[in-house]
């Protein structure tokens, strides 16, 4: 049967000259499908004589291995190939610069707090916070102010209407009212669990607000108060730990020195100085003959104690308040409070710091 190498010839070279996997497949189906050509010549065995079908059903059945294992190699090749085809096309060229990942900056302020708080966690300091919105108790009273105090108009507070009680809330004018908001929650833990007052150790950085706008003041600006509480801690723990901080938050050895003062929730009050020099325009902080006023603080006073109902011959502290703002000014040398709260980008962008490298708890400042 001629005819035989005729098909395998002819479908042979097909299978060779497919182009693709999809072109091989159809011509699998066409000729070795059920009803493709090979199969069709396979029915023909039926009708032929026994000596026919001993001749003809091995080459019939060699004709069809054949083709199969054909197309096999072919769809092999043409895998093969298409697999080359795709790494070529989607080569990635590991050199090309990567894409610019547009990135925020950190405000100074933001940083400042970062890094202030990392010093003094480092000291065993926890951090607490209140709300801006206080009572007259909270910012004043509870504080020593006495009531119609000049003290009270100092802080040109800004002042609510007056509520169905016909109380004025406040936009606190310090962050000192955490002082008596943590003490109190010491108070009542020391209540609930029949013990003694556990030690205070805080900072309270925030917002505080006075209604005052100049070169060197803003309606909002922010602070970080410091409060120490226990049986032992005396001036001269103030004094050093104050002293560490400053030098800590300035990378530097600061000269400092405490000018008594007066706040109406310390006694004794000392303003704190440190010492810098000025360089053309630029101010150094450290050494130098010139002082500059950093801080207040002092010991808390008596009265401040009783207001929680906290014993004052049997407890004692420091607490302290700084000006985070004036803080960064000084380190990174920002010229212009007012621009801090500007919400100009260019600004962020150019005072501002990675957020990829945040001083933080666990590394403190370096890293
Ligand atoms: N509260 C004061 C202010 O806003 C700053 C201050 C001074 C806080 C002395 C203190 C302190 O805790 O002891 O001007």
């Amino acid at each position: 049967m001629e005819n035989l190498d005729e098909i395998q010839n002819r479908i042979s070279t097909a299978i060779e000259q497919a182009i693709d996997l999809g072109a091989l497949e159809a011509l699998r189906v066409v000729a070795l499908g059920k009803k493709g050509e090979v199969s069709l010549v396979l029915r023909t065995l039926g009708a032929m004589s026994p000596e026919q079908r001993q001749e003809f059903g091995p080459k019939l059945n060699a004709l069809k291995t054949e083709l199969n294992a054909a197309i096999v190699r072919r769809r092999g090749t043409l895998e093969a190939e298409a697999l080359e085809q795709r790494l070529a096309e989607e080569k990635i060229d590991v050199s090309l610069p990567t894409q610019p990942i547009a990135m925020g900056s950190i405000h100074p302020v933001s940083q400042v707090f970062a890094e202030a708080e990392a010093i003094f966690a480092d000291m065993g300091f926890a951090v607490a916070t209140g709300p801006d919105i206080e009572t007259d108790f909270y910012n004043f009273t509870a504080l020593n102010f006495p009531p119609k105090h000049p003290a009270r108009q100092m802080h040109d507070t800004f002042f609510f209407a007056p509520d169905a009680n016909g109380e004025r809330k406040v936009l606190r004018t310090h962050t000192s009212p955490v002082q008596i908001r943590t003490l109190q929650a010491v108070v009542e833990q020391a209540k609930r669990d029949g013990k003694e007052l556990e030690p205070v150790r805080i900072i309270a950085p925030g917002r505080t607000y006075r209604c005052d706008s100049d070169q060197t003041h803003t309606p909002m600006f922010h602070q970080i108060e410091g409060l120490v509480i226990d049986q032992t801690t005396h001036m001269g723990h103030l004094k050093g730990c104050l002293q560490d901080f400053i030098s800590a938050f300035f990378e530097t050895q600061v000269k400092a020195r405490f000018r008594p003062h007066h706040f109406p929730f310390t006694e004794p009050s000392a303003e704190m100085d440190i010492g810098y020099e000025r360089v053309g325009n630029e101010i150094r902080v450290g050494q130098g003959d010139s002082w500059m006023e950093i801080l207040g603080c002092g010991m808390v006073h008596p009265n401040v104690l009783r207001s929680v109902g906290i014993d004052p011959d049997v407890y004692q502290g420091f607490a302290f308040g700084v000006g985070v703002d004036r803080l960064a000014m000084l380190k990174y040398g920002i010229p212009d409070l007012r621009e801090f709260f500007a919400a100009d980008q260019r600004w962020v962008q150019h005072y501002g710091f990675s957020p990829i490298s945040q001083p933080n708890l666990a590394t403190g400042l370096s890293s």
